[in-house]
């Protein structure tokens, strides 16, 4: 059983444009996923693409105008808003991709202490700022004195030392120096290798693949593949989905090829594929229906003539 399963998940917002017209800005349309434990599993696609409102849906933080379908089941049962409150930032934790989640008024060294459930928490808090280069005089900072690479490795923390068993990363490691970067990397494998279920959410594939079990691969507001690390070499050869080869050759350190277009505007989908304004491979069929999610080489892809 999958300790984590999002199916069919769609939100939207809804936006007045003058008068009493409305337009309905589709930001994540049908997108499944799952987790396991001891697993970790990137989640990887461009800006806009909905990685931080799933992380949000998961937890129950969208925003109070955001219409939503479909499930999430956590350990089996249906996140309800209800056990969403009883499991958020203890059995489910997120390290949000904004730095403004730290509570102003509140000790830095004091907020990692409120996650720790057993043991001391004094402790367990200095341990963890050591690991993260955290010297001993910022726990009594408020988050203010931080910088912002400081109060992302406070945030990291609060994750780290919560023994929670599933953590939603989302962009964690930004303005961090290069050598804290490699610790959280380990710390995630670590935590995994322990039981936990990791979704990090990244721009940075190179890192994803020295740590990450799967890979998924957003695109407009939904997942176009699930690969497992193996699969990211070459040319992208082993990988399923048109969008995925082509943002692994985007890569500076491949061949360095935009894709050409743009993601398309979430309040005009295009009625097929939604990557098919962009497709090198699109045919008439494309553009006809949203293609279903498939199972396909010990990964998932949803193309219709991917092989
Ligand atoms: N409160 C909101 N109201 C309306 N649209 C929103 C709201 N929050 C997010 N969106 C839109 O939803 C889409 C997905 O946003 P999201 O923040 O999940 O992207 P992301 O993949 O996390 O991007 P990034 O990589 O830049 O963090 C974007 O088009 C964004 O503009
Ligand atoms: S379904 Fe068609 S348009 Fe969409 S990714 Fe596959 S080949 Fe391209
Ligand atoms: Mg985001």
């Amino acid at each position: 059983m999958s300790i984590l399963e999002v199916e069919d998940l769609s939100i939207s917002f809804k936006q007045y444009t003058g008068g009493l017209k409305q337009k309905h800005h589709h930001v994540i349309t049908d997108l499944t996923v799952t987790l396991e434990a001891g697993e970790i599993l990137a989640v990887v696609g461009a800006s806009g693409s909905g990685k931080s409102l799933l992380a949000h849906a998961i937890l129950g933080i969208l925003p109070s105008n955001a219409g939503m379908s479909g499930t999430i089941k956590y350990a089996g049962d249906e996140l309800t808003a209800a056990r969403q409150r009883a499991v958020r930032g203890k059995e489910i934790v997120l390290v949000p991709q904004s730095v403004n989640y730290l509570d102003p008024l509140m000790r830095v060294g004091a907020q990692v202490r409120t996650s720790v459930k057993q043991g001391d928490a004094i402790r367990a808090q200095r341990k963890v700022f050591q690991r993260y280069h955290l010297k001993s005089d910022v726990e009594n900072m408020y988050p203010f004195q931080l910088s912002g690479g400081m109060a992302r490795r406070t945030l990291l923390s609060t994750a780290m030392v919560s023994e929670a068993n599933v953590i939603i990363a989302d962009e964690p490691t930004p303005g961090m120096d290069p050598a804290v970067i490699v610790e959280a990397l380990h710390h995630f494998r670590e935590l995994a290798d322990n039981g936990c279920a990791v979704m990090l959410i990244t721009h940075d594939i190179e890192s994803a693949l020295k740590i990450a079990d799967k890979i998924a691969v957003f695109y407009a507001g939904t997942t176009v593949e699930v690969a497992p690390v193996d699969d990211f070499f070459g040319n992208g050869e082993a990988l399923r989905h048109p969008y995925s080869k082509a943002l692994w050759r985007a890569l500076p350190q491949n061949d360095f090829i935009p894709i050409r277009g743009s993601q398309p505007d979430p309040s005009a989908l295009p009625s097929g594929c939604l990557f098919a304004p962009r497709c090198e491979k699109a045919t008439l069929e494309c553009g006809q229906a949203r293609p279903e999610m498939r199972n396909l080489r010990n990964g998932m892809v949803r193309c219709i003539h991917a092989t």
